[in-house]
C-alpha cells in the first residue's frame, strides 16, 4: 500500500504567527511567480501570443512554483474589452473573449494544476509602468477615485469568490511618490503643490496604512477567506541620497534610487487591522537597481542590515511576510551577483515567503528615467522585446536560464 508522502494543499490559508497554514493547519510557504501583462493595455497576460495556456502553466508547474502574482489594472476591470484576436494565435479557444474572460481561464488552469493565484491590482490605468509622471504610484488619481478603487476591486474579487485557489489579493503595487510638472515660463518644474507623498498611519489623504485598511475589509466582506497583502512604499532614504550625491558625476539624469519599504517603526506606531482575524501579510519589494549603485558593494552582513531596516525587521515579526517582489537579469553574471546571492541567502536564512519577478520571456519595456518621461500615458506598447528578468526565454519554450532556475529551487520549500 501507498501513502502519500505530503498532504496535497488544501486552500484557503491564513495565518498561524509569522506563517500560512492551509485549511488542514499544514504550513504552507509561498513561492510564487509573477506573470503579468492584463495590466497593461493590451489587457493580456504575456506569452497567450506564444504558447498555448496549458503548456504555459505546465511550465510554472514544473518549474515547482505553487502560486502566481498575477497582475491587472482598474482599467481592465472596468473596460473589459474584447482582446485582440490577433494576439490569441496558439489559443483560439480564447477568441472573442473579454480580457477578464481571458484572465478568469488562466486563473481556472492554474487551479487545475493546484498553484494558488494572488490577484495583485498592479495599478489604476493601463500603462506601462512606472513613469514618475503617470499618476499610478497612489491608490487614486484624476481618472479614479478612492469609491471606484475600491469597488473594481470587489468586483474582482466577487469573479474569483468561489474558488478557493485563489489565496489572495496584493492591494496595491508599489505605492510611490509623485511629482505633477507645472509650465512656469515654458519651463516644466516640480510642482509642490500637486505632490503626492505617503505616510503610514498619520491619518488624511495620503495615509497608505489606513486606505490599505479599507480596501482589505472591502474585499473580505465580499470573500472572508482572502489573505490581504499590504505592501510599504517607496521612501527616500538620506544615506542613499548622499551616496548619490558623493557619485553623481554631474549627471543631471541621475537622480538618487528610492528603496520600497516597509519598516518595523512604521507598524510600531500603526498596525494594519483587520476585520476578520488571521488574514494580513505585509510585503515589500527589492531589487538592485532600488538603490544607489555602489550601495550593493557590501558584505552580506552589511547588506543584510539594511535590508533589516528596509524591510526584514517586519519579517522577523509575529506575522507573515512576503518578499512580493525581486528579481535579476537572467544572464548567469548577474544571478551570480554579490545582490543577487544576498537576496537567496536572506530568504534561505528566513524562509520568507516570496515572488520572482517574472515568468514571461517578453515585455514592453518602457522608456524609463525622469529624462525620458515626457508622455506618461502614451508609452506604445511592444510585447515582443525580451525580457531581460523572463523567468523563460524569448520564445517561451525554454527556462531562459538554469542558473536562475537552480537558484530558485534552493528557497522553495516544502
Ligand atoms: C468571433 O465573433 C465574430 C463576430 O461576432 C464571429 O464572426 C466569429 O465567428 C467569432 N469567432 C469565434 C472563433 O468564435
Ligand atoms: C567596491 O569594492 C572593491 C573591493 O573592495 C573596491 O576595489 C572598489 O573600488 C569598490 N567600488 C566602489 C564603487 O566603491
Ligand atoms: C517553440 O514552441 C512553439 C509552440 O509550442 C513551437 O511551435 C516551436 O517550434 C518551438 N520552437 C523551438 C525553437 O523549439
Amino acid at each position: 500500500m501507498l501513502f502519500p508522502t505530503v498532504l496535497a494543499l488544501q486552500p484557503p490559508l491564513t495565518t498561524f504567527g509569522n506563517q500560512l497554514i492551509d485549511a488542514q493547519g499544514v504550513p504552507v510557504h509561498l513561492h510564487c511567480i509573477a506573470w503579468s501583462g492584463a495590466h497593461e493595455k493590451s489587457y493580456l497576460t504575456y506569452g497567450i501570443e506564444n504558447q498555448p495556456l496549458p503548456d504555459l502553466v505546465s511550465k510554472i508547474a514544473n518549474a515547482g512554483f505553487n502560486c502566481v502574482r498575477f497582475q491587472f489594472s482598474a482599467e481592465l476591470v472596468r473596460l473589459n474589452p474584447i482582446i485582440d484576436p490577433k494576439l490569441l494565435g496558439p489559443n483560439p479557444q480564447l477568441v472573442n473573449k473579454t480580457g477578464l474572460e481571458i484572465y478568469d481561464a488562466i486563473v481556472q488552469e492554474l487551479s487545475s494544476k493546484q498553484i494558488m493565484t494572488i490577484l495583485d491590482y498592479h495599478q489604476m490605468d493601463a500603462v506601462v509602468c512606472c513613469s514618475p509622471l503617470d499618476e499610478n504610484g497612489a491608490w487614486f488619481n484624476d481618472r479614479y477615485s478612492f469609491d471606484q478603487v475600491r469597488d473594481l476591486m470587489q468586483a474582482m474579487v466577487s469573479r474569483h469568490k468561489s474558488n478557493p485557489w485563489v489565496i489572495g489579493i496584493d492591494l496595491r503595487n508599489e505605492i510611490r511618490p509623485m511629482i505633477d510638472f507645472a509650465t512656469i515660463f515654458g519651463l516644466s518644474v516640480p510642482n509642490p503643490l500637486t505632490a503626492f507623498l505617503p505616510v503610514w498611519g498619520l491619518g488624511g489623504k495620503w495615509d497608505w496604512a489606513r486606505a490599505a485598511e479599507q480596501l482589505g475589509n472591502a474585499a473580505l466582506d465580499i470573500n472572508p477567506d482572502l489573505l490581504i497583502i499590504v505592501q510599504g512604499f517607496y521612501q527616500i532614504q538620506l544615506k542613499e541620497v548622499w551616496t548619490w550625491f558623493r557619485h553623481n558625476n554631474g549627471d543631471s539624469c541621475r537622480k538618487p534610487r528610492i528603496p520600497q519599504v516597509i519598516k518595523k517603526s512604521f507598524i510600531d506606531r500603526y498596525p494594519v487591522t483587520l476585520n476578520v482575524k488571521n488574514r494580513l501579510v505585509y510585503s515589500c519589494h527589492t531589487y538592485e537597481f532600488f538603490h544607489d549603485f555602489d550601495y550593493f558593494n557590501l558584505t552580506y552582513e552589511d547588506w543584510k542590515k539594511e535590508a533589516d531596516l528596509y524591510w526584514g525587521d517586519v519579517a522577523k515579526m509575529n506575522i507573515p511576510f512576503f518578499l512580493g517582489e525581486f528579481g535579476v537579469d537572467h544572464n548567469p553574471t548577474a544571478v551570480h551577483s554579490d545582490f543577487f546571492q544576498y537576496v537567496v541567502r536572506y530568504i534561505e536564512e528566513t524562509k520568507i515567503n516570496w515572488a520572482y519577478w517574472s515568468f514571461e520571456g517578453t515585455y514592453s519595456p518602457a522608456p524609463g528615467g525622469f529624462c525620458s518621461a515626457v508622455n506618461p500615458l502614451g508609452y506604445p506598447e511592444d510585447r515582443t522585446k525580451e525580457n531581460g528578468y523572463g523567468f523563460l526565454s524569448l520564445d517561451y519554450n525554454n527556462t531562459a536560464s538554469q542558473d536562475l532556475l537552480y537558484e530558485l529551487k534552493r528557497i522553495m520549500f516544502k
